[in-house]
Protein backbone atom coordinates (compact mmCIF):
# COMPACT_ATOMS: atom_id res chain seq x y z
CA UNK A 1 0.00 0.00 0.00
CA UNK A 2 1.51 3.62 -1.08
CA UNK A 3 1.43 6.20 1.75
CA UNK A 4 0.47 9.32 1.08
CA UNK A 5 2.76 12.47 0.90
CA UNK A 6 1.47 14.62 4.17
CA UNK A 7 0.33 17.76 2.77
CA UNK A 8 0.25 21.05 4.98
CA UNK A 9 -0.50 24.77 4.19
CA UNK A 10 -1.15 28.11 5.73
CA UNK A 11 -5.03 29.46 4.74
CA UNK A 12 -4.89 33.38 4.79
CA UNK A 13 -6.03 36.41 2.12
CA UNK A 14 -3.80 37.92 0.78
CA UNK A 15 -1.24 34.93 1.63
CA UNK A 16 1.72 35.71 -0.34
CA UNK A 17 3.82 37.70 2.14
CA UNK A 18 3.30 34.96 4.44
CA UNK A 19 6.83 33.33 6.27
CA UNK A 20 5.33 30.30 7.00
CA UNK A 21 5.89 27.94 3.70
CA UNK A 22 9.64 28.86 4.22
CA UNK A 23 10.46 27.84 7.36
CA UNK A 24 8.26 24.92 7.25
CA UNK A 25 9.54 23.85 3.81
CA UNK A 26 13.42 24.43 5.35
CA UNK A 27 11.99 22.43 8.19
CA UNK A 28 11.23 19.67 6.12
CA UNK A 29 14.03 19.70 4.22
CA UNK A 30 16.12 19.76 7.24
CA UNK A 31 14.93 16.86 8.85
CA UNK A 32 14.57 14.52 5.80
CA UNK A 33 10.84 14.12 5.77
CA UNK A 34 8.84 14.14 2.73
CA UNK A 35 6.07 16.51 2.66
CA UNK A 36 4.94 19.78 1.43
CA UNK A 37 3.77 23.03 2.68
CA UNK A 38 1.40 25.17 0.47
CA UNK A 39 0.19 28.84 0.77
CA UNK A 40 -3.64 28.85 0.05
CA UNK A 41 -5.00 32.15 -0.72
CA UNK A 42 -8.51 31.42 0.14
CA UNK A 43 -11.99 33.85 0.71
CA UNK A 44 -13.85 33.61 3.52
CA UNK A 45 -16.99 32.28 2.04
CA UNK A 46 -15.09 29.41 0.46
CA UNK A 47 -13.24 28.70 4.31
CA UNK A 48 -15.35 26.09 4.85
CA UNK A 49 -15.43 24.00 2.03
CA UNK A 50 -11.54 24.34 1.80
CA UNK A 51 -11.90 23.07 5.30
CA UNK A 52 -13.83 20.10 4.49
CA UNK A 53 -12.16 19.12 1.45
CA UNK A 54 -8.49 19.37 2.64
CA UNK A 55 -8.47 16.28 4.65
CA UNK A 56 -9.56 14.06 1.76
CA UNK A 57 -6.88 15.87 -0.38
CA UNK A 58 -4.02 14.58 1.88
CA UNK A 59 -3.79 17.33 4.35
CA UNK A 60 -2.37 16.57 7.72
CA UNK A 61 -3.22 20.38 9.15
CA UNK A 62 -3.31 23.94 8.15
CA UNK A 63 -1.77 26.88 9.66
CA UNK A 64 -4.42 29.66 9.76
CA UNK A 65 -3.91 33.44 9.25
CA UNK A 66 -5.89 36.55 8.65
CA UNK A 67 -8.77 37.00 8.24
CA UNK A 68 -10.07 33.67 9.52
CA UNK A 69 -8.55 33.36 12.81
CA UNK A 70 -12.21 33.83 14.05
CA UNK A 71 -13.85 31.93 11.67
CA UNK A 72 -11.81 28.90 12.00
CA UNK A 73 -12.25 28.53 15.35
CA UNK A 74 -16.09 28.35 15.01
CA UNK A 75 -15.36 26.02 11.64
CA UNK A 76 -13.71 23.17 13.90
CA UNK A 77 -15.30 20.17 16.12
CA UNK A 78 -12.79 20.44 18.82
CA UNK A 79 -11.24 23.46 20.44
CA UNK A 80 -8.39 24.09 22.59
CA UNK A 81 -9.19 25.64 25.85
CA UNK A 82 -6.08 28.35 25.02
CA UNK A 83 -7.74 28.53 21.66
CA UNK A 84 -11.03 29.26 23.23
CA UNK A 85 -10.03 31.85 25.52
CA UNK A 86 -7.93 33.88 22.70
CA UNK A 87 -11.00 33.81 20.37
CA UNK A 88 -9.04 32.96 17.44
CA UNK A 89 -7.18 29.65 15.96
CA UNK A 90 -3.95 29.67 14.29
CA UNK A 91 -3.08 25.94 13.84
CA UNK A 92 -5.72 23.46 12.79
CA UNK A 93 -4.86 19.53 12.90
CA UNK A 94 -7.05 17.33 10.67
CA UNK A 95 -8.03 13.32 12.40
CA UNK A 96 -8.30 10.55 10.30
CA UNK A 97 -11.93 11.08 10.23
CA UNK A 98 -11.42 14.73 9.01
CA UNK A 99 -12.21 16.29 11.97
CA UNK A 100 -10.67 19.60 12.90
CA UNK A 101 -8.85 20.21 16.46
CA UNK A 102 -8.36 23.76 16.25
CA UNK A 103 -5.16 25.47 19.12
CA UNK A 104 -4.26 28.87 19.06
CA UNK A 105 0.16 28.52 19.22
CA UNK A 106 0.70 32.38 19.24
CA UNK A 107 0.71 32.07 23.72
CA UNK A 108 3.21 29.41 23.72
CA UNK A 109 5.16 31.04 20.72
CA UNK A 110 5.56 34.18 22.90
CA UNK A 111 6.03 32.63 26.23
CA UNK A 112 9.07 30.29 24.22
CA UNK A 113 10.66 33.36 22.91
CA UNK A 114 11.27 34.81 26.45
CA UNK A 115 11.84 31.69 27.68
CA UNK A 116 14.71 30.94 25.38
CA UNK A 117 16.15 34.49 25.01
CA UNK A 118 14.65 36.67 28.31
CA UNK A 119 18.36 35.00 30.17
CA UNK A 120 17.08 34.57 33.72
CA UNK A 121 13.37 36.30 33.21
CA UNK A 122 11.62 34.83 35.81
CA UNK A 123 7.47 36.00 34.94
CA UNK A 124 6.20 34.80 38.28
CA UNK A 125 8.55 37.56 39.96
CA UNK A 126 6.27 40.31 39.90
CA UNK A 127 3.59 42.01 38.01
CA UNK A 128 3.65 42.48 34.10
CA UNK A 129 2.49 45.37 31.83
CA UNK A 130 1.03 45.03 28.54
CA UNK A 131 0.25 47.63 25.88
CA UNK A 132 -2.50 47.03 23.45
CA UNK A 133 -5.53 45.02 23.42
CA UNK A 134 -5.82 43.35 20.27
CA UNK A 135 -6.02 39.55 19.26
CA UNK A 136 -2.12 39.40 19.85
CA UNK A 137 -2.72 40.90 23.12
CA UNK A 138 -5.06 37.90 24.21
CA UNK A 139 -2.48 35.66 23.54
CA UNK A 140 0.38 37.77 24.85
CA UNK A 141 -1.59 37.63 28.73
CA UNK A 142 -3.21 34.04 28.37
CA UNK A 143 0.32 32.73 28.44
CA UNK A 144 1.64 35.10 31.46
CA UNK A 145 -0.77 33.86 33.22
CA UNK A 146 -0.15 30.24 32.60
CA UNK A 147 3.30 31.54 33.39
CA UNK A 148 2.33 32.45 36.91
CA UNK A 149 2.72 36.67 36.51
CA UNK A 150 0.97 37.64 39.42
CA UNK A 151 -1.13 40.82 37.88
CA UNK A 152 -1.33 41.82 34.25
CA UNK A 153 -1.19 45.89 33.98
CA UNK A 154 -2.77 45.95 30.55
CA UNK A 155 -3.42 49.88 29.10
CA UNK A 156 -4.71 50.30 25.66
CA UNK A 157 -5.59 53.60 23.45
CA UNK A 158 -9.10 52.37 23.27
CA UNK A 159 -9.87 51.87 27.26
CA UNK A 160 -13.09 49.66 26.42
CA UNK A 161 -10.76 46.62 24.64
CA UNK A 162 -8.86 46.93 27.61
CA UNK A 163 -11.63 46.65 29.98
CA UNK A 164 -13.02 43.68 27.81
CA UNK A 165 -10.52 41.93 28.35
CA UNK A 166 -10.44 41.91 32.06
CA UNK A 167 -14.00 40.63 31.47
CA UNK A 168 -12.45 37.64 30.19
CA UNK A 169 -9.31 36.83 31.88
CA UNK A 170 -10.72 37.95 35.34
CA UNK A 171 -9.28 39.94 38.55
CA UNK A 172 -5.50 39.35 38.01
CA UNK A 173 -5.85 41.89 35.03
CA UNK A 174 -5.75 45.59 35.78
CA UNK A 175 -6.30 48.13 33.36
CA UNK A 176 -4.61 51.27 33.35
CA UNK A 177 -4.75 54.85 31.39
CA UNK A 178 -3.34 54.65 28.24
CA UNK A 179 -0.50 55.14 28.68
CA UNK A 180 0.01 56.18 32.08
CA UNK A 181 3.24 54.64 32.67
CA UNK A 182 4.30 56.30 36.09
CA UNK A 183 2.64 53.68 37.97
CA UNK A 184 1.87 50.72 35.67
CA UNK A 185 5.66 50.43 35.40
CA UNK A 186 6.61 50.23 38.76
CA UNK A 187 8.00 47.27 40.33
CA UNK A 188 7.19 44.92 36.90
CA UNK A 189 9.57 41.99 35.99
CA UNK A 190 8.41 42.41 32.54
CA UNK A 191 7.04 44.93 29.76
CA UNK A 192 5.59 43.48 26.72
CA UNK A 193 4.23 46.05 23.48
CA UNK A 194 1.69 44.50 22.00
CA UNK A 195 0.27 47.29 19.75
CA UNK A 196 1.82 48.16 16.12
CA UNK A 197 3.78 51.09 17.56
CA UNK A 198 7.28 51.23 16.24
CA UNK A 199 6.89 49.03 13.12
CA UNK A 200 8.16 50.56 10.57
CA UNK A 201 6.40 52.64 8.87
CA UNK A 202 3.84 53.29 12.03
CA UNK A 203 4.26 56.19 14.71
CA UNK A 204 6.67 55.13 17.33
CA UNK A 205 5.30 54.15 21.12
CA UNK A 206 5.57 57.23 23.03
CA UNK A 207 6.39 55.96 26.99
CA UNK A 208 8.29 57.16 29.70
CA UNK A 209 10.15 54.64 31.10
CA UNK A 210 11.62 56.37 33.98
CA UNK A 211 9.79 53.98 36.43
CA UNK A 212 10.75 50.55 34.90
CA UNK A 213 13.46 48.45 36.91
CA UNK A 214 16.30 47.61 35.52
CA UNK A 215 15.71 44.45 36.38
CA UNK A 216 12.97 43.70 34.21
CA UNK A 217 12.60 42.14 30.98
CA UNK A 218 11.18 44.17 27.71
CA UNK A 219 9.64 42.53 24.66
CA UNK A 220 8.06 44.09 21.29
CA UNK A 221 5.90 41.65 19.43
CA UNK A 222 6.94 43.81 16.00
CA UNK A 223 9.94 42.79 14.60
CA UNK A 224 10.15 45.02 11.68
CA UNK A 225 12.38 46.83 12.47
CA UNK A 226 13.86 43.90 14.98
CA UNK A 227 15.25 46.65 16.95
CA UNK A 228 11.95 49.16 18.15
CA UNK A 229 12.76 51.91 19.33
CA UNK A 230 11.22 50.85 23.02
CA UNK A 231 13.55 47.92 22.37
CA UNK A 232 16.66 50.39 22.10
CA UNK A 233 16.07 52.77 24.53
CA UNK A 234 15.41 49.81 27.44
CA UNK A 235 18.27 48.19 26.39
CA UNK A 236 20.39 51.49 26.66
CA UNK A 237 19.34 52.02 30.27
CA UNK A 238 20.52 48.27 30.89
CA UNK A 239 17.25 46.11 30.35
CA UNK A 240 17.18 42.63 29.04
CA UNK A 241 15.86 43.33 25.57
CA UNK A 242 13.76 40.18 23.55
CA UNK A 243 12.74 41.21 19.96
CA UNK A 244 9.44 39.72 18.43
CA UNK A 245 11.18 37.40 15.81
CA UNK A 246 10.91 34.49 18.11
CA UNK A 247 7.66 34.54 18.35
CA UNK A 248 6.80 34.15 14.81
CA UNK A 249 9.33 31.16 14.89
CA UNK A 250 8.03 29.36 18.06
CA UNK A 251 4.45 29.58 17.57
CA UNK A 252 5.43 27.77 14.54
CA UNK A 253 6.62 24.27 15.86
CA UNK A 254 3.71 22.84 17.47
CA UNK A 255 2.02 22.30 14.04
CA UNK A 256 4.91 21.03 12.39
CA UNK A 257 5.43 18.67 15.15
CA UNK A 258 2.11 17.49 15.17
CA UNK A 259 1.77 17.10 11.61
CA UNK A 260 5.18 15.44 10.54
CA UNK A 261 6.42 13.82 13.66
CA UNK A 262 9.30 15.96 14.33
CA UNK A 263 9.92 18.69 16.92
CA UNK A 264 11.68 21.56 15.01
CA UNK A 265 14.43 23.62 16.37
CA UNK A 266 14.67 27.42 15.91
CA UNK A 267 17.93 28.71 15.39
CA UNK A 268 20.14 31.33 14.12
CA UNK A 269 19.43 29.78 10.74
CA UNK A 270 15.42 29.76 11.24
CA UNK A 271 15.91 33.96 11.81
CA UNK A 272 18.17 34.25 8.90
CA UNK A 273 15.86 32.74 6.59
CA UNK A 274 12.65 34.22 7.95
CA UNK A 275 14.19 37.66 7.78
CA UNK A 276 15.88 37.51 4.11
CA UNK A 277 13.67 38.50 1.23
P1 LIG B 1 -3.50 42.40 16.68
O1 LIG B 1 -4.58 41.39 16.53
O2 LIG B 1 -2.29 42.12 15.84
O3 LIG B 1 -3.14 42.65 18.10
P2 LIG B 1 -5.29 44.69 16.40
O4 LIG B 1 -6.43 43.93 16.91
O5 LIG B 1 -5.50 45.57 15.22
O6 LIG B 1 -4.08 43.75 15.99
O7 LIG B 1 -4.67 45.55 17.59
C1 LIG B 1 -3.71 46.51 17.39
C2 LIG B 1 -3.33 47.14 18.72
O8 LIG B 1 -2.48 48.26 18.46
C3 LIG B 1 -4.53 47.70 19.48
O9 LIG B 1 -4.27 47.59 20.85
C4 LIG B 1 -4.55 49.16 19.02
O10 LIG B 1 -5.22 50.03 19.90
P3 LIG B 1 -6.81 50.29 19.75
O11 LIG B 1 -7.50 49.11 20.36
O12 LIG B 1 -7.06 51.57 20.49
O13 LIG B 1 -7.06 50.41 18.26
C5 LIG B 1 -3.07 49.45 19.00
N1 LIG B 1 -2.75 50.61 18.17
C6 LIG B 1 -2.68 50.67 16.83
N2 LIG B 1 -2.34 51.92 16.42
C7 LIG B 1 -2.23 52.68 17.55
C8 LIG B 1 -1.90 54.06 17.81
N3 LIG B 1 -1.61 54.92 16.82
N4 LIG B 1 -1.86 54.47 19.09
C9 LIG B 1 -2.13 53.62 20.10
N5 LIG B 1 -2.44 52.31 19.93
C10 LIG B 1 -2.49 51.84 18.67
Amino acid sequence: MSERIPLAGVIGSPIAHSKSPKLQNYWLSRYGIEGYYIPMDISQSDLAEVLRMLPRQGFVGVNVTIPHKEAALSLADTVTDRAALIGAANTLTFGADGKIIADNTDGYGFLENLRQNGGDWDPSSGPAAVLGAGGASRAVISALLDAGAPEIRLANRTKARAEALRQDFGSRVEVYDWVQTGAMLEGVATLVNTTSLGMTGKAELKISLENLPTSALVNDIVYSPLMTPLLTEAQARGNTVVDGLGMLLYQATPGFERWFGQKPEVDETTRLLVLGE
